[in-house]
């Protein structure tokens, strides 16, 4: 059996170039003891990865050069040695990396059920961009009904979550997305109450015009500009999550600071960083909860699933181009 895998080859500097990664085939080897072969049907594609091909300190050490480029993934066990918990079958969940087939000891994996939602759903709304959003928005926003919620990265994995569970705790939500077709979905299909088209619009003249009061809660996915634009209309004792600044992750210089940072001085307010591994322990509750509210019709989930290894970094690149809209997953074998 030939295993088909995205190998990081090159640290990019700025955007990641076609030499970044190669494409390469190898046998899958034997099952050892107490493992089980993964059969990989959709890899996440997150902005973080981005990160992870850099060789800094971060909350987890670097893709090394030559090692599979890391990613979440879903797929179906095929192959069992004498696994103490997973049979042929199951779907599973976990760090696969972008390859065909994964061989592992299970650590780190969760079993899904595939009766309730699709499988990208599981590395979408029901995976690490849905935590995200349920832990960022919850316990570091610590939303009250009757707020204001400003959003950047409106339309994807995690702004999308953020934004609809800001509405069902009755909040008043604004996003920040790029171009009027995204804005359109955010307020007509997510629900939100307004949205900013940050790439035709002043984006300083939206949020005075769409919160007027201020923003109790900014839910940062993008930083840059936008992150300053919305430090100047912080009300008093306003939360400012910091989640992600994809704007700043191809940059060749250096990140760009928040310049209006003594509007937390003066309205006493909070700018926190999070990293969704530290809630891992209470992924499965906030799961449930996801999953019933999505039953109720008051959370819609959306991936945008693309085809094949071999387009893995074209796929990568709409991150950054905007071109998708919601998850953005790669399939890498048929179900
Ligand atoms: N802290 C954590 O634990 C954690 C976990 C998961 C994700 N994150 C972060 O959360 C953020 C969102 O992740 P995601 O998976 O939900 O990605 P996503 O929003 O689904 O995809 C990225 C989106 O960013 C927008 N974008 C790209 N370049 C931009 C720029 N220069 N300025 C403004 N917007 C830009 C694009 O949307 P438009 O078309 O609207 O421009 C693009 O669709 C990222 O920063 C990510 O690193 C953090």
């Amino acid at each position: 059996m030939i295993n088909k895998q995205q190998i990081l080859v090159k640290r990019p500097v700025g955007m990641p170039g076609a030499d970044t990664w190669e494409l390469r085939e190898s046998p899958v080897p034997e099952l050892k003891d107490g493992e089980v072969l993964i059969k990989n049907h959709y890899v996440s594609l997150d902005p973080a990865m981005r990160g992870w091909m850099n060789d800094t300190r971060s909350y987890i050490p670097p893709v090394q050069i030559g090692e599979v480029m890391r990613a979440g993934t879903v797929g179906e066990v095929v192959a069992v040695n004498n696994h103490p918990k997973y049979k042929v079958g199951d779907v599973l969940t976990g760090w696969g990396g972008v390859q065909q087939y994964t061989v592992t000891n299970g650590d780190n994996y969760y079993a899904v059920d595939t009766s309730l939602v699709p499988m990208p759903t599981y590395i979408g709304t029901l995976g690490m961009p849905g935590m995200t959003a349920y832990f960022g928005i919850l316990e570091v926003g610590k939303i009250k009904e009757g707020e204001v919620v400003l959003v950047s990265g409106a339309a994807g994995a995690v702004g999308s979550v953020v934004g609809q569970i800001a509405k069902i705790k009755g909040c008043t939500v604004v996003g920040i997305a790029g171009g009027p077709e995204k804005c359109k979905y955010v307020v007509d299909e997510l629900g939100f109450d307004a949205c900013i088209d940050y790439k035709n619009e002043n984006v300083h003249a939206g949020i005075k015009q769409h919160c007027p009061k201020g923003i109790d809660v900014y839910f940062d996915n993008v930083g840059g500009d936008i992150l300053d634009a919305a430090l100047a209309r912080l009300r008093m004792h306003a939360r400012v999550v910091i989640c992600g600044a994809i704007s700043q992750y191809n940059n060749k210089e250096n990140v760009k600071g928040p310049s209006n940072y003594l509007s937390l001085l003066v309205n006493r307010a909070t700018m926190q960083g999070m990293v969704v591994m530290d809630y891992a322990k209470n992924y499965r509750e906030a799961a449930m909860q996801m999953g019933m509210w999505m039953m109720e019709g008051k959370l819609k989930s959306k991936e945008d699933v693309y085809d094949g290894i071999e387009n893995f970094r074209e796929t990568f690149m709409r991150l950054f181009t905007g071109e998708k809209k919601g998850k953005l997953v790669l399939k890498v074998l048929e179900e």
